[in-house]
């Protein structure tokens, strides 16, 4: 007897589908697994047999062969077990094969046969909905994750029995709910906008580091609030669109993560790994190959705190990603492409003391250690912050004294009006494009500062996007002297002689 199951295989933060074959045979009881089975899903055997044992079923004495289709596709973790051994089930008779040829079905197996939560099930709903598969049946800790998907009639099992109880028509399986999610949930760590007193220039930085969505580097002494700024950039960027919600979505699901807001497309993200990370846990990698930070940021921002103490082959491939807005991971048997396109915000100390430039402080560095402390970030990687941008201490008296800034809803809604302003303009990548509209006194003093400042080619076509920004934040159609002025006076690391 010849039974099949549909299941899906996560592969970086993309489903594929994988159909579950069993055969019962003749010859001495045994059970193999065939169709590059990966260890985790060797392991599936083990669990499969205790789980079904569970609910009073037992094995056959007879030689069981599972094969894993299509054959060249590496297939890993335990998500396939629920597969797996509803096909046993139906070769021996115990399920009916009408509901399982349309039905995918997604879970681990516990020993004594509940379903645990798997990594990626929006991904792997997503694969069924493609597939043209009418039924998915999912581990009731992945319910919020369904909540993005239409076109799939999905259920919620607790465990093995109830999924055979379904699919044998007996007895219903509940559909997913949607999680609660209230307006203090939603706002939840972010500090408002308004918290930060003083720091004009930096706040506007921020600004229009938002509504053109430019990376960003903060160089400023201990203390002088870059974590904070860096922190409260989300609460002045746009909500996702429907489609940024289910890119975003579909990566937190494949990582496992379970924040409600992201899962049902509230939120973006904001990551912020500690500079030990390995550099595939920023960029991601391993086998099986996960997303590294920059993919879970995808869409949102990544703050990478002291730039200079991060592993240099960790920040190096930064570089290209930042550009390229995706990770390309290689490997023998496949290569995984993952989405990577935060907004990079990183912030640096000027030296190792963290005074250099401090009015009131003095540093206590030689020019060596500060040229040493700057080449850890390499040259190319600084070039690639659109802004640079200098966070100077704020006194304790300007402090006290400093009326409340804008709140981020303010400062959010004229973001969201450049932002279209921006989008309404045609791609803007090329020279031609980025010196349309722009007045000529306006490009003659770009021109005359990128001489000045020996900017890079790069850094030039940076300024000018940035000046289209600030043009777009004021509402105006060309860019003006002012505009490209104040882009260039987001330069710091060019304008300082080192
Ligand atoms: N301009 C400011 N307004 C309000 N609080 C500030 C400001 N600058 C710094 N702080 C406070 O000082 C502390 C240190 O700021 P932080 O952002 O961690 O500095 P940095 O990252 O530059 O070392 C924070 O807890 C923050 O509350
Ligand atoms: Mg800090």
């Amino acid at each position: 007897m010849l039974a099949t199951a549909q299941a899906a295989c996560l592969i970086g933060i993309e489903a594929h589908p994988v159909q579950v074959e069993v055969r019962l045979g003749e010859g001495l009881p045994g059970f193999d697994i065939v169709g590059l089975p990966e260890r985790g899903v060797r392991e599936s055997r083990i669990r499969v047999r205790a789980a079904l044992s569970s609910i009073g079923f037992a094995f056959p004495p007879r030689h069981l062969v599972l094969n894993l289709a299509p054959g060249d596709l590496p297939k890993t973790g335990s998500g396939l077990d629920l597969a797996i051994a509803a096909s046993i089930l139906a070769a021996c008779e115990g399920v009916s094969p009408e509901q399982l040829a349309s039905t995918l079905l997604v879970g681990e197996l516990s020993l004594s046969g509940e379903l645990r939560p798997v990594r990626g099930v929006l991904a792997l709903l997503r694969s069924a909905k493609q597939a043209g598969l009418a039924h998915a049946i999912i581990p009731e800790g992945n319910r919020h994750e369904a909540m993005l998907v239409k076109g799939v009639s999905v259920h919620c099992a607790p465990h093995v029995g109830a999924v055979i109880r379904w699919l044998n028509g007996d007895a219903p399986l509940p559909e997913p709910a949607a999680p609660t999610v209230n307006a203090s949930m939603l706002e939840r760590a972010e500090p408002d906008l308004s918290a930060i007193r003083g720091q004009e220039a930096a706040r506007r930085a921020l600004e229009i580091a938002a509504a053109g969505g430019h990376h960003m580097l903060l160089i400023g002494s201990p203390g002088a609030g870059k974590t904070m700024l860096a922190r409260a950039l989300p609460s002045i960027l746009p909500p996702p669109t429907a489609e940024e919600a289910l890119e975003i979505a579909t990566i937190a699901s494949s990582a496992g993560l379970r924040s409600p807001c992201v899962l049902i497309g509230r939120a973006r993200p904001f990551r912020a790994p500690h500079h030990t990370a390995s550099a595939v846990a920023i960029v991601g990698g391993g086998e099986p190959v996960r997303a590294g930070e920059l993919t879970l940021a995808h869409r949102g921002v990544l703050f990478l705190d002291e730039l200079p103490e991060f592993r240099r082959d960790a920040i190096e491939t930064l570089r290209t990603t930042m550009e390229e807005g995706e990770v390309v991971i290689s490997r023998a048997k496949q290569r995984v492409r993952l989405p990577a396109a935060p907004m990079v915000i990183a912030a640096m100390n000027p030296c190792p003391c963290g005074y250099h430039g401090d009015p009131t402080r003095f540093c206590r560095c030689s020019e060596h250690q500060i040229a040493r402390y700057r080449s850890r970030v390499s040259g190319p990687l600084l070039d690639r912050f659109d802004l640079q941008v200098a966070v100077p201490r704020v006194s304790a008296r300007t402090m006290r004294n400093a009326a409340r800034g804008e709140p981020s809803k303010t400062v959010r809604r004229r973001v969201e009006r450049a932002r279209e302003r921006i989008a309404l303009r045609s791609e803007r990548s090329g020279l031609e494009s980025l010196t349309r509209d722009v007045s000529k006194e306006a490009l003659t003093l770009l021109e005359v500062g990128v001489e000045r400042l020996k900017m890079s080619a790069r850094a030039y076509l940076k300024a000018l996007r940035v000046a289209h920004t600030i043009a777009a934040l004021d509402g105006v159609g060309e860019v003006l002297p002012a505009h490209t002025a104040e882009a260039l006076q987001y330069r710091v690391l060019d304008r300082e002689p080192t």
